[in-house]
């Protein structure tokens, strides 16, 4: 592993044999299958090439690794899915969303037993495909099995307490959560697993029926879980596409028999596809959009602290989060200091292959992604920011050594773009309103972080920075976890919240049987109860 000595090492990316064998198994993975209907189709049409940022080294050079192809469905494709989840749910008749809540949490808990036993090959081709650290791919994993076991534990808690008559002004009422109808569910390349099934598990166990497109970069992952998919729910209630987005989803939108869009992707897409519906009143929108979350860094914090935050807040991952910090503000007393601090944590950072221990830079997910980073750059410097942590050109293949840029203005771009990527812009404040009118102007709002000492000061912030975005962060970096917390955002950044127990709430609708205390209602409703004719009408309680 290397430290950001690009340039001297043009032979970075690994020849074949120098990867470790375990990691090429099952490579190419020619994936053919789709879900539609309770059944793997297999399709012999065209298929997308995946190919993995991880390059590797030939005797012409580096090239991009072919790992695997998955099927380019068409619309017809498309629309067999759909037909198959409006029928699983059968205008909320079919047999998924009128099963018991105990029931349908008995399926996903054989669908948790079945990916796990898949989870080494999973892991890999998260990490193929996207280049994420074997160990955060690992993390990713884990992380999504927690929140499935948790969604569950809060499903059923839920459930408790629905399990109970209220009595109001004469009124006997039973009062649950109810599904909406059919989902489309999709996923982001940065967390194809979690982020994705943060939105599918709830939808799912809550009744709906799903379709799920995987994300362009981390699509052959599903390719494990098909299988466990298929045979754990019944027919319809989950199909899972493949293809270009654009050919596949406007005519499922365009449809009218989508009820959630369940998206985490870019403002500029939820937009479209939300005016192709035709009804948009019957359409809910459960979205995570982009984010430029500040990090304000005062004077009197702890440096060394405020620079870990800041590293790990600007490059996990190499920056590829919405809950990244994009935009640092330091308080012009400290930035100098500040700044020495950060480069030196930055230049410090490893980098290498996934696999490799220790590695934290590893290179860019998306194709052209260096060319976007590298135009970023160059427009802040030929408008007077410097590279402050290198003179060095910082691209080699997929990888981008991040780039410290300071002191960038408001005419540059990178002061308004979500640059998803290693490179960070820093600004230097003498009042705190300057921050604070970036915040107030952003077309974003989902968290801030702010480090300081001065609990005067800290306390002036948080009252006006809450009602900007959705999280104030004290000393610490912004993030999305613990995942039992509000994850939400102002503005483009989000609409609806997700969080363990919100996700249930945002994919269904609170419905209720009501009836006058009369003795012949009271005689019915013992009636139902006790002879359990009705799922919803009903005391059983979940131990
Ligand atoms: O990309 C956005 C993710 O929700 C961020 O999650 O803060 O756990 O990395 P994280």
């Amino acid at each position: 592993m290397q430290k950001n000595n690009l340039i001297k090492n043009p032979n970075l990316f690994p020849r074949i044999t120098d990867i470790p064998q375990p990691l090429l198994k099952d490579m190419p993975c020619i994936q053919t299958g789709y879900l539609v209907d309770g059944e793997i189709q297999v399709w012999d049409g065209p298929r997308q090439e995946v190919l993995s940022p991880v390059w590797v080294a030939g005797d012409t050079g580096p090239k991009p690794f072919l790992i695997g192809e998955y099927p380019l469905l068409t619309e017809k494709e498309a629309l067999q899915a759909l037909d198959a989840a409006v029928a699983a749910y059968d205008h909320g008749r079919g047999l998924w969303p009128t099963l018991s809540v105990a029931d349908r949490i008995d399926h996903m808990e054989q669908f948790v037993f079945r990916m796990i036993e898949v989870k080494e090959r999973v892991v890999r081709f998260l990490m193929w495909e996207i280049g994420k650290s074997l160990v955060d791919s690992q993390k990713e994993f884990d992380r999504t099995i927690q929140y499935i076991n948790d969604t569950l534990a809060a499903l059923k808690d839920l459930d408790r307490t629905s399990s109970r008559f209220s009595m109001e002004e004469g009124i006997i009422g039973q009062i649950r959560r109810a599904p909406l109808g059919v989902v489309l569910c999709m996923g982001p390349f940065n967390y194809p697993l979690n982020e994705t099934f943060t939105t599918l598990i709830p939808a799912l166990v809550m009744g709906n029926s799903v379709i799920l497109k995987p994300p362009k970069h981390g699509a052959l992952l599903y390719a494990p879980l098909l299988e466990a998919f298929c045979q754990i729910f019944p027919k319809g209630v989950i199909n899972i596409i493949y293809g270009e987005g654009r050919k596949l989803i406007p005519p499922l939108m365009a449809s009218g028999k989508i009820n959630v869009l369940g998206l985490i992707g870019t403002s500029k897409t939820a937009n479209a596809l939300k005016k192709l519906h035709p009804h948009p009143n019957r359409l809910r929108c459960v979205l995570g959009l982009e984010a430029k979350n500040p990090a304000i860094v005062l004077k009197g914090a702890d440096l060394d602290l405020a620079v870990k935050e800041c590293v790990l807040g600007c490059l996990s991952f190499n920056g590829q989060r919405c809950t990244a910090l994009k935009i640092l503000f330091v308080e012009t007393d400290i930035v100098n200091v500040f700044l020495e601090r950060f480069a030196a944590a930055v230049n410090a950072l490893t980098f290498g292959m996934p696999w490799q221990e220790g590695v934290f830079i590893t290179p860019v997910a998306e194709k052209d992604k260096t060319s976007y980073l590298e135009a970023l750059v160059s427009d802040a410097v030929e408008q007077g920011a410097k590279i402050i942590n290198t003179d060095r050109p910082t691209v080699c293949g997929s990888f981008f050594f991040p780039a410290i840029l300071y002191p960038v203005t408001p005419k540059m771009r990178v002061y308004h773009e979500e640059q998803f990527g290693p490179v960070i812009p820093v600004l230097a404040f003498k009042n705190i309103n300057e921050p604070v009118e970036y915040m107030i102007n952003s077309n974003y709002g989902q968290q801030v972080s702010i480090f300081g000492s001065n609990p005067d000061q800290i306390a002036s912030l948080i009252d006006p920075l809450v009602n900007q975005v959705c999280r104030v962060n004290i000393n610490s970096q912004c993030q999305r976890g613990p995942d039992t917390f509000p994850f939400t955002g102002r503005k483009d950044s989000a609409e609806g919240t997700l969080s363990v127990s919100d996700a249930l709430r945002v994919f269904s609708i609170r419905t209720l049987v009501a009836a006058k205390q009369t003795d012949l209602n009271k005689k019915i409703i013992t009636r139902i109860v006790r002879d359990r004719k009705s799922k919803f009408l009903a005391t059983d309680f979940i131990l």
